[in-house]
């Protein structure tokens, strides 16, 4: 049993790196042999559009022929029964890094034909159990009204498709810098921010180490 955790914020140690180790956390504590990947470590491109993987009798077998830094990675992510990835929001969306890693796992496992029955076949024959994490300084209520949920919602409805299954996690109105009087930020306010990173942020957390463990119990079973 395999769990992958995939940081596509630039950060060590931050909002997006805490929620995914307290997944990762949970997925251990349930049996499953656990690794973090910091994407921002590596040197990488989204999907060139090669379509190696859409070739008649290619033999990618679901894994991108395009070879960079990202490869070792995908083929880590193939071998795992647990997918978490997590990602800041950057401008109402998720980072370019966890566009472009998405591109590269999600394409070449989906076929561009359809079975007798309507159904899309795929280069894989399980179910990975994939979870999403989003974090943003936005708060909750503010996410809805500027139509969040709409804008994250495309990133599982295309894991779910191609994985088989997929949950989404929010973490929001983080806490941005460790000193906010170093920083020109007016526009929000330190003790709130801190407030809430003290009463909220640990719920958050929680909830990412339910996640970890449900995805493990579910591949599990
Ligand atoms: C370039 C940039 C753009 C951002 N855009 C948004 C945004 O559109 N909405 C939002 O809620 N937060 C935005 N944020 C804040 C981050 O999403 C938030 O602080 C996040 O928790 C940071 O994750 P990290 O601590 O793992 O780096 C932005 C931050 C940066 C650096």
């Amino acid at each position: 049993m395999k769990a992958l955790f995939v940081n596509a914020s630039p950060r060590k140690n931050w909002n997006t790196h805490k929620m995914l180790e307290s997944a990762m956390k949970g997925a251990s504590d349930s049996g499953a042999e656990c690794e973090m990947i910091h994407l921002y470590d590596h040197s990488f491109k989204g999907c060139v559009s090669c379509f190696a993987c859409k070739v008649k009798n290619n033999k990618t077998n679901g894994l991108c022929a395009y070879r960079d830094d990202l490869r070792p990675v995908l083929e880590k992510a193939l071998n795992s029964d647990v997918i978490v990835a997590g990602s800041p929001v950057y401008f109402s969306y998720p980072t370019g890094m966890f566009r472009s890693f998405i591109e590269r796992l999600l394409f070449p496992i989906m076929k561009y034909e359809v079975n007798p029955d309507g159904t899309r076949p795929r280069n894989i024959d399980r179910t990975i159990y994939s979870g999403l994490i989003y974090t943003m300084n936005c708060p909750e209520d503010l996410a809805g009204k500027i139509h969040y949920p709409e804008y994250l919602a495309p990133n599982a409805d295309a894991m779910k498709l191609v994985l088989g299954h997929c949950e989404t996690l929010c973490a929001y109105n983080t806490y941005q810098f460790s000193d906010y009087s170093r920083y020109d930020c007016s526009m929000f306010s330190e003790p709130v921010k801190a407030k809430y990173r003290e009463e909220v942020f640990p719920e958050d957390l929680r909830k990412a180490y339910e996640l970890g463990k449900r995805l493990t119990e579910m591949a599990k079973s």
